[in-house]
């Protein structure tokens, strides 16, 4: 009795230990690239979704200027050259290759 216990103590921590892996691997305010913008970007954009909503595309630097301006426009709190500072970041590590298509942003 004590040993089945001790079993399943054993299996729930190893998926604890999973699921704390699982959510590392993602991009968190602990493992984003650091530089400039990086504070204005965890400041700016990180109450309406994930960050990895963000640093899960690849923009040309125009498009992510337009996503920026779009965000703003919908209340993130950025002044003009805070927002520039996120452009700037955001261009800087996750930028597309030049021939991918400039994304729509959204409504
Ligand atoms: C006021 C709320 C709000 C803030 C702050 C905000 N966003 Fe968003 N963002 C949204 C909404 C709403 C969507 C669309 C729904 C979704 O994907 O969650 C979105 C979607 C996105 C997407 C995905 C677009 C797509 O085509 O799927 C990107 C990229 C993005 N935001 C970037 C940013 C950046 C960069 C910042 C900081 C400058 C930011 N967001 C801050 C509300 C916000």
């Amino acid at each position: 009795m004590s040993r089945l216990r001790l079993v399943a103590g054993w299996g729930a921590s190893a998926a604890i230990l999973l699921w704390a892996g699982a959510a590392a691997a993602q991009n968190t305010a602990d493992n984003l690239p650091p530089g400039p913008g990086h504070d204005e970007f965890l400041q700016g954009c990180n109450s309406c979704h994930d960050l990895s909503t963000v640093t899960s595309r690849r923009y040309t630097p125009d498009a992510w200027k337009a996503m920026v301006d779009n965000m703003v426009g919908r209340g993130a709190p950025l002044n003009p050259d805070q927002a520039a500072a996120v452009t700037d970041y955001l261009v800087r590590n996750f930028t597309a290759a030049p021939e991918a298509p400039i994304p729509i942003a959204p409504h």
